[in-house]
């Protein structure tokens, strides 16, 4: 009597535990596509402007877990050089800015970070250049030659489908790079809303904005 009622108890519970983790699945996937709606399409979908019929000119790409963006990369082991083409959403048109880069000391963090930025200047034009992150609000001024701990060149940018921004360089990367391999690099990523006299404002400072770096491979 006692251990049929304790049967009848454990699977009165266990019913219960199944509705509780079934409600719960139900919950997840109705949630609205918040982080959805501002991801790019995957990396492998892209198409380039000046190549011929928009063919992808890079060997690699790689959807970045944060932002929505990716990034295309072609990486020569003879030189040690990377091309890259970052491409993030802009999350209010064309006013925003993007950004991407190494971060040679290998810390998962904005600060040493050599980057590449692009934004809209009052005038209307295009912009994009060198910059070194070297504290938590840098100038966001274009590197001079040497600031830099590894050349850069190549740099431009072009919006696309009048919603994303991308970013385009070519790093000559620094060679025995602490304990990574060569071509392995912490890269850190941003995009802002806000352009203020010609200077890229700071980003949100929670959720994905603080999130967006990672380790990359260049030869994967
Ligand atoms: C990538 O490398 C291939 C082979 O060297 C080259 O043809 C192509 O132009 C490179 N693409 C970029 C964007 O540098």
């Amino acid at each position: 009597m006692a251990a049929a009622a304790v049967g009848r108890r454990g699977s009165t519970t266990s019913t219960f535990v199944s509705l509780a983790v079934a409600m719960a699945i139900a919950a997840l996937s109705s949630l609205p596509p918040s982080s959805t709606a501002a991801k790019a399409a995957p990396c492998s979908s892209h198409t380039f402007s000046g190549t011929t019929g928009g063919q992808n000119p890079y060997a690699s790409c790689a959807d970045l877990p944060r932002l929505g963006a990716t990034l295309h990369y072609n990486y020569t082991a003879a030189t040690n050089t990377v091309a890259v083409a970052f491409r993030a959403p802009q999350a209010k048109g064309d006013d925003g800015w993007v950004a991407w880069g190494i971060n040679p000391s290998g810390r998962a963090g904005m600060v040493g970070t050599q980057a590449v930025v692009a934004f809209q200047r009052s005038d209307g034009s295009l912009v994009a250049y060198p910059t070194l992150l070297d504290s938590y609000a840098p100038s966001m001024a274009p590197a001079a030659p040497g600031d830099l701990a590894f050349p850069v060149s190549d740099v431009a940018a072009e919006y696309v489908d009048g919603k994303e921004m991308v970013l385009y360089a070519t790093l000559a990367l620094p060679a025995g790079n602490g304990q990574q391999g060569s071509s392995k690099f912490t890269h850190v990523w941003q995009q802002g809303t806000a352009v203020v006299n010609d200077v890229p404002a700071a980003h949100p400072t929670t959720g994905d904005n603080i999130l967006s770096t990672a380790t990359i491979d260049f030869s994967d």
